[in-house]
C-alpha cells in the first residue's frame, strides 16, 4: 500500500460505482469512475468509443484515466477489465490499494440485467451474459487475485460492503469485536531438548519482537536478511524494536524471488556478515517468505560453523511451513533444495498483521500446506477449515489466530518426534509428489509452491480412495475445500510419460518405489511404496487433458456463502 489511491476492481455488476461512492463517503475521500473520466474526456459514451476506436482504442483512454488518478487520495471504481491489462497490476499496487469486490456469476447477471452499455456482453440473451459473464471472471480472476483486499458482495447492500472495506482499510478487520475477551496472540512450543523453542503468533506484534529476540540468543547484533518490499514495510518496526533491545543491527538485502536461495546469495551474505563483523554473537534473523527464510537459514547454519537464527515469517507459507522445522537449503541449477541444513531458530516470531499486504493468491498457497495439515494429522482442525476458509483467506483475526496456531502445533509436534525425516515426519510430503512434477514440469513458472500442492492433494485423496485405502467421499471433501479457498484441484495437461519421468527419483531404474503419502480417511494419512508407474492411473495423462484447466490457469474459486 505504497500510495494513496483506493483502487475497486471486479467484474461488471461487482457494484464498483456504488460501493466507491460511499466507501469515499465513509473515508472523506473523492470518488471517481473510471469509465465515467473516460467519457468525460473522449466526450463520447463507452460504446461509440468502442464502435469507433475498437477495445484497443478504449483500453489506452482507459490508461490514461487511471495514470491521471494513480496516487491521489481518492477512490476509483475502475472498469471489470482495467486490471487484466498488460502490467496494470503492478502499477495498481504500487499507486495504492487494490480491492476485490467479488461476487458469484448469478449476481452479477442479476444486477447487470440487461446489459445495456455493456459493449462486452452486447447481442447476448440472458443465457449468452451468464456464460460469457463466467468465461471473463474465470480470465480475470488470477488478476483481481493480486488485490490486498477482497469482500464478498453476494447479498449485501452497498453500504455494507462499503463499511467492511473501510474496516479492513483501517486494519480492525471484521471478526475484531470477536476477539475482545479473547486471546490475542498464541505461542506453540517445539519440543526438542536442549534445542526447543517457541513460536509466537498475534497481530501488530513485529515491535515486541527485540526483547523476546535478545532473551532467546543473548546476541550482541542482528542482521535481517529481507527482500526490499518486504524490508520497505516492515523492516523499521523490527529493527526499532532490536535496538531498544540493546542489539546493533544491520539490514541485509537479497533480490525477491526464488533465485536468491543460491550460493551466489549465500556468499554476498557471508561477505555482508564480514563487513558487519559478525561473531558468534551475531543472530540471522529472516525477514520475509520462505525463500528469505531457507537463504538466512543455511547462511546462518554455515557462518562460522552456526550461529543462532530467528524467523520472523511474512508469507502464509513461511509461517503454516516453511519457517517451523529447521530445514533451510540453497538450489543449485539443477535442482531445488539439494544443498541444505538442520538448523534450528531460536524462536519463530510471527506478526500476522503483515499477512494483509500479501496477495490473495499467495495467502490461498499457504492455505494448501494448512489444510495438508488437517488433512493428514487432525480432522477437527480440517472441519474447522470448511466452516471458515474464507475466514482465514480475509484474515479475520480469530479464526486466522486459531487455525494458524492449529496447523502450526501439528507441523511441531511432527518435528519434535521426527526432527530428520526418518518416518512421521514424511507424512508432510502429502500431495508432494504429483506436486514437485508438475513443478519440475512447469519450470517452476506460473504455479505456486502451495497450488501445486493443492491439486497433488486431491489427486493422492482420489487416487488413495481408487487403491482402497480411503473411503469414498474423501476426496471429495477435500476438493471441495480447496476449491473454496480458490486453490487448483486438477493436474496441468502434460502427456503421462512426462509425468513418470519427472516422478522418477532413481533414473536409471524404472522401477524404483516412491514412498506415496495416502489418507486412510480425513485427518489419517500413511505411506505406501508404489512405483511411478503404480501412482498414475493408466489414462492419468488424458485425464489431466480431459477434466480441467491446468492449475495456475483457474483462478480462485467464488467463495461459497458461510
Ligand atoms: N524449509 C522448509 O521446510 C520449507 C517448506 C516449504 C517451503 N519452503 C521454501 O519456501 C519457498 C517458498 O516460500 P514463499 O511461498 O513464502 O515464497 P517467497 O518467499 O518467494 O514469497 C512470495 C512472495 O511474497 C512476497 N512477500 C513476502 N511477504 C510479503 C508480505 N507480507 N506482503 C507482500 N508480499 C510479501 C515475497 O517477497 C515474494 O515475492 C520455496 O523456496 C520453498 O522451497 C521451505
Ligand atoms: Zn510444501
Amino acid at each position: 500500500m505504497s500510495g494513496a489511491t483506493i483502487w475497486l476492481v471486479g467484474a461488471m455488476g461487482a457494484g464498483k460505482s456504488a460501493v466507491g461512492a460511499r466507501l469515499a463517503e465513509r473515508l472523506g475521500l473523492a470518488f471517481a469512475d473510471a469509465d465515467l473520466e473516460v467519457e468525460r474526456t473522449a466526450g463520447a459514451r463507452i460504446p461509440e468509443i468502442f464502435a469507433r476506436e475498437g477495445e484497443a482504442g478504449f483500453r489506452a483512454r482507459e490508461r490514461r484515466a487511471i495514470e491521471a488518478l494513480a496516487g491521489s487520495a481518492v477512490v476509483v471504481a475502475l472498469g471489470g477489465g482495467a486490471i487484466a491489462q498488460p502490467g496494470a497490476p503492478e502499477r495498481l499496487a504500487a499507486s495504492g490499494t487494490v480491492v476485490w469486490l467479488r461476487a458469484r456469476p448469478e449476481t452479477l447477471a442479476a444486477r447487470i440485467g440487461d446489459a445495456a452499455g455493456r459493449p462486452l456482453l452486447a447481442g447476448l440473451d440472458a443465457h449468452g451474459r451468464r456464460a460469457r459473464l463466467r468465461a471473463l471472471l474465470a480470465e480475470r480472476s488470477p488478476c483481481y487475485a493480486t488485490a490486498t483486499i477482497a469482500v464478498d458482495t453476494d447479498g449485501l447492500a452497498p453500504g455494507a460492503v462499503a463499511a467492511r472495506i473501510a474496516a479492513l482499510l483501517q486494519g480492525r478487520p471484521e471478526g475484531a469485536e470477536r476477539m475482545e475477551g479473547a486471546a490475542t496472540a498464541r505461542t506453540v512450543r517445539v519440543e526438542l531438548g536442549a534445542r526447543s523453542y517457541e513460536i509466537h503468533l498475534g497481530f501488530e506484534t513485529l515491535d515486541q519482537a527485540g526483547p523476546a529476540i535478545a532473551a532467546c540468543t543473548k546476541a550482541r547484533r542482528a542482521a535481517i536478511v529481507t527482500v526490499p518490499e518486504v524490508g520497505r514495510r516492515y523492516a523499521p518496526r523490527l529493527e526499532r524494536s532490536l535496538r531498544e533491545a540493546g542489539l546493533r543491527v544491520r539490514r541485509l538485502l537479497v533480490s525477491d524471488g526464488e533465485r536468491a536461495k543460491s550460493f551466489t546469495w549465500a556468499q554476498r551474505l557471508y561477505g555482508a556478515l564480514l563487513d558487519f563483523e559478525a561473531d558468534r554473537g551475531t543472530v540471522v534473523v529472516a525477514l520475509g517468505g520462505g525463500v528469505v527464510g531457507d537463504l538466512a537459514g543455511f547462511v546462518a547454519a554455515t557462518w562460522m560453523r552456526g550461529v543462532p537464527f530467528v524467523q520472523v515469517p511474512t508469507t502464509l507459507l513461511a509461517m503454516a511451513d516453511a519457517s517451523v522445522g529447521g530445514k533451510v537449503a540453497v538450489d543449485l541449477p539443477r535442482g531445488k533444495n539439494l544443498v541444505g541444513a538442520f538448523h534450528q531458530p531460536r524462536v519463530v516470531w510471527m506478526d500476522l498483521a503483515t499477512l494483509r499486504s500479501l496477495p490473495l493468491r499467495q495467502r490461498a498457497a499457504g492455505l494448501a500446506e494448512m489444510i495438508k495439515h488437517g488433512a493428514i494429522r487432525d480432522a477437527a482442525l480440517f472441519e474447522r477449515f470448511e466452516r471458515d476458509v474464507e475466514g482465514v483467506l480475509a484474515l479475520e483475526p480469530a479464526p486466522t489466530l486459531d487455525l494458524l496456531a492449529r496447523s502450526c502445533a501439528i507441523k511441531a509436534e511432527i518435528v519434535s518426534q521426527d526432527e530428520r525425516e526418518a518416518g512421521l515426519r514424511m507424512l508432510l510430503n502429502f500431495g508432494h509428489t504429483l506436486a514437485h512434477a508438475v513443478e519440475t514440469l512447469s519450470g517452476y513458472r506460473r504455479i505456486l509452491h502451495g497450488e501445486a500442492v493443492a491439486l497433488g492433494m486431491a489427486f493422492a485423496a482420489r487416487r488413495s480412495e481408487s487403491l482402497g485405502h480411503a473411503p469414498a467421499g474423501t476426496a471429495d471433501r477435500l476438493e471441495a475445500l480447496l476449491e473454496r479457498a480458490g486453490l487448483p484441484t486438477r493436474p496441468p495437461a502434460f502427456p503421462r510419460r512426462a509425468y513418470l519421468s519427472a516422478l522418477r527419483v532413481d533414473k536409471k531404474r524404472t522401477d524404483a518405489h516412491v514412498r506415496f503419502v495416502v489418507l486412510r480417511g480425513i485427518g489419517r494419512a500413511d505411506t505406501v511404496p508404489l512405483t511411478p508407474a503404480e501412482i498414475l492411473p493408466r489414462d492419468f495423462g488424458a485425464r489431466a487433458v480431459g477434466r480441467g484447466r491446468a492449475g495456475s490457469e483457474q483462478g480462485p474459486a467464488r467463495r461459497r456463502r458461510r
